[in-house]
């Protein structure tokens, strides 16, 4: 019998670069929390690893050695057949790949290890708001931030992560000012996503989005990770919900899909 994993969408609510290491990658300050929409796996202890892409997404991601829940099982020692469900789109700033690994991670073990399979794996791992720093390996979780209404939109523009971050001017920013634990909406609003600019320059369609979501009553719009995936955020999950009607008859060729972010663990 198959085992079900759930691997759930990734939303940086924030992203400021900080700095570069010396090889060359980034110094993070990020509020990460997680949706409850995500891919799907089922796992099975088999002889010989082997994977079947499934779903709405399944068109150019990789059945073999390089998709990252095969390392991810390799690392862990075991040996499966995985069937994925993608229903997230990929090289689009929400995970992906990151949370598939980290969901075959979290059953079979071998967490230490995550930042092996990319720097988002261990945040990822959490599943909870985090406070990400480092180049990701360094989580705080987050008290008390509620279950936000978000909607999610990505253009249908593939952005390669290491693009974005070639074109990214400016490497020194401002750290995030941590939430003081009330006002969130006003708190995110002073806060950015130093990606966006130079993600926008590869990508203008996300300026698009990102005034689409404004225009559909968002009380915020910002783009997720490295793009080209933009989130806005919703009083309720009802307004999300209107919103993302509205915008999916606008906009055939978009994905659109509201979600609701897991709650800061109580205690
Ligand atoms: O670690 P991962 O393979 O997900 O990163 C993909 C690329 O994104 C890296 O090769 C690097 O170009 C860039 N990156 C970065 N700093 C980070 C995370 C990713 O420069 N903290």
């Amino acid at each position: 019998m198959a085992s079900e994993l759930f691997a759930p969408v990734k939303i940086n609510l924030s992203l400021h670069v900080t700095g570069q290491r010396a090889d060359g990658y980034h110094l993070l300050d990020s509020l990460v929390v997680f949706g409850d929409v995500g891919d799907r796996l089922w796992v099975e202890p088999a002889a010989e690893m082997s994977l079947e892409v499934t779903g709405p997404f399944a068109g150019g991601v990789p059945a073999d050695a390089r998709n990252l829940v095969w390392r991810a099982a390799e690392l862990a020692g075991q040996r499966l057949h995985i069937r994925l469900e993608k229903n997230l789109p990929h090289g689009a700033g929400i995970g992906g790949g990151s949370s598939d690994a980290a969901a075959i991670l979290r059953a079979f073990g071998a967490p230490d290890q995550a930042i092996a399979l990319g720097a988002d794996v261990p945040v990822c791992l959490s599943a909870g708001p985090q406070r990400m720093q480092g180049i990701g390996e360094r989580l705080t979780p987050v008290t008390g931030l509620p279950a936000l209404s978000l909607l999610l939109v990505n253009p249908g523009v593939p952005l390669p992560t290491p693009a974005v971050f070639k074109a990214l001017e400016q490497r020194q920013n401002p750290a995030m000012t941590p939430w003081p634990g009330h006002r969130l909406a006003a708190w995110l609003g002073a806060q950015r996503n130093d990606l966006e600019a130079p993600a926008r320059g590869l990508a203008p369609v996300i300026g698009d989005v990102l005034a689409a979501l404004r225009q559909a009553g968002a009380d915020l719009g910002r783009m997720s990770g490295s793009g080209a995936t933009c989130f806005g955020l919703f009083a309720t999950r009802a307004a999300a919900e209107r919103a993302a009607a509205d915008l999916s008859r606008a906009h055939p060729g978009w994905w659109v899909m509201p979600t609701q972010s897991t709650p800061s663990a109580i205690g």
